[in-house]
């Protein structure tokens, strides 16, 4: 058994310190897009009760990186105290955030770039070697690129919730070959190394690497399609308990759910909308905007079931080779256009089977991008696990309430997507864009 050390994480200060400088800049650059393609009076208005009006999200982004860079890091004093509360994630659910006395639109771009400003002369000079974690190898800087990226998502979300016409375009992925390879791989039994102790940026539930023995398992090589989802609905899925945990089923019932959000059933077809355009519901994409217990009610009607999170991991980083756990299904090497469906290049997942050269040495395809994976884990800390630098990222969401979701999407940058990386949600969630894989014991 290996570590997850290799090359490619290995990396030298300042190369990190470009790194951090570029992941930061992509990020705003991002930001700057998700609040200018709408008015102001879409920027601060709600567009549903379950996320936050945008003008929220943009100062938020700008208060976390004065929190964590110019005063964790740097030891500045606030800039401005008094906004602190409105932008703290726990003392305003998303609902009452639309009454509060929120900074407009204007107030929020400046101090936004202000805070960037500062937070680009202290990372010029902070150093990225010694015994301090929060700026060793600048995982600060590494984390708040991450947190604009994950508010960037949020931030989609929200822009495909809204009603209205169209605010953003995207080139589609390009045409495929339809995927004619096997339906599943064998993943072997065994121990292999979960999480990471070496990747410089990895969060807090990443860590620490630790071996976990896996039964041997099929999982399905391409995620479960729009079109092998609707036989799920057209064989009656939806009203048959059998397929159904008892929650999902009292979920089901309670709020009438008959397909996936965002699908509706006219002039004998399926269509969909998709970031203020209706279209035909693409059989071969990857079914998108379903919730934990429709993933896990497909996988019984299958005959199979959802994979659990270590399963996962195993087919997304284990290279049988060589027995060691690789930063991505295809290697070490940092993600590009070639391996996966990520950054908002495209506004929807690539047809099942895309990127080849993404694919695990197994050939898992897809892993990586496209559609966040629902496994069937709850969200709990790995063995030696230590909340850094805060208790609100991840460590009060451990429990479970919270199921995990692995991969990315299209929606993620790449800096916030490894194969390590974990997110959760509550099993009703359905605006994330979340989709999934099965699997069954061998
Ligand atoms: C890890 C995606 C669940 O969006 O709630 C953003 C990320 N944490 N700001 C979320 C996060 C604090 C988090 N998820
Ligand atoms: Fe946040």
């Amino acid at each position: 058994m290996t570590d997850d050390r290799s090359p490619a994480v290995a990396e030298d200060p300042e190369r990190l310190r470009e790194r951090a400088l570029d992941a930061l800049t992509t990020a705003r650059d991002r930001t700057a897009l998700l609040t200018s393609c709408v008015d102001e009076h879409e920027l601060v208005a709600q567009h549903s009760p379950l996320m936050s009006p945008l003008v929220w999200d943009l100062a938020h982004i700008g208060n976390q990186e004065e929190l964590w860079l110019l005063r964790g890091v740097a030891g500045r004093e606030a800039m401005r105290p008094e906004i602190d509360g409105l932008y703290d994630a726990f003392e305003h659910p998303r609902s009452e955030r639309p009454s509060l006395p929120l900074l407009a639109p204007g107030e929020a771009r400046r101090y936004a770039a202000e805070v960037r400003g500062r937070a680009l002369d202290v990372l010029e000079k902070a150093p990225f070697e010694g015994e301090d974690r929060l700026t060793e190898a600048g995982f600060a800087f590494g984390m708040i690129a991450q947190h604009e990226q994950q508010h960037d998502e949020t931030m989609l979300i929200t822009h495909q919730l809204r009603r209205g016409p169209q605010a953003l375009t995207a080139p589609d992925p390009g045409p495929v070959e339809p995927y004619r390879g096997p339906s599943e791989v064998l993943v072997p039994g065994g121990p292999f190394t979960m999480g990471t102790s070496t990747e410089p940026w990895a969060l807090d539930n990443e860590r620490p690497a630790h071996e976990r023995l896996v039964a041997p398992f099929h999982i399905d090589t391409v995620p479960v399609t729009n079109g092998a989802y609707l036989a799920f609905v057209e064989d009656g899925g939806y009203t048959d308990e059998r397929w159904w945990t008892p929650q999902g089923w009292h979920h089901v019932r309670e709020h009438g759910l008959v397909a996936p959000l965002y699908w509706r059933h006219e002039g004998g077809q399926w269509l969909r909308r998709r970031f203020g355009v209706t279209e035909v519901v693409p059989p071969d994409e990857p079914v998108l905007h379903v919730c934990w217990y429709e993933a896990d009610a497909y996988a019984r009607w299958a005959g199979r079931r959802l994979p659990t999170e270590a399963e996962w991991e195993k087919a997304a980083r284990h290279d049988p080779a060589s027995g060691r756990s690789r930063r991505y299904p295809w290697g070490d090497a940092d993600p590009g256009p070639e391996h996966a469906n990520l950054g908002q290049r495209h506004l929807r997942p690539a047809p099942a089977g895309s990127y080849p050269a993404g694919a695990s040495p197994l050939g898992v395809r897809q892993l990586i991008g496209d559609v966040w994976e629902w496994t069937s884990s709850d969200l709990a800390p790995y063995p030696g696990f230590a909340a850094f630098p805060y208790k609100e990222y991840s460590e009060v969401f451990f429990g479970p309430e919270h199921k995990v979701l692995r991969g990315g999407s299209f929606a993620v940058d790449a800096v916030a997507c490894r194969g390590t990386f974990r997110n959760w949600d509550y099993p009703i969630r359905r605006q994330i864009f979340s989709g999934f894989r099965t699997a069954r014991d061998a």
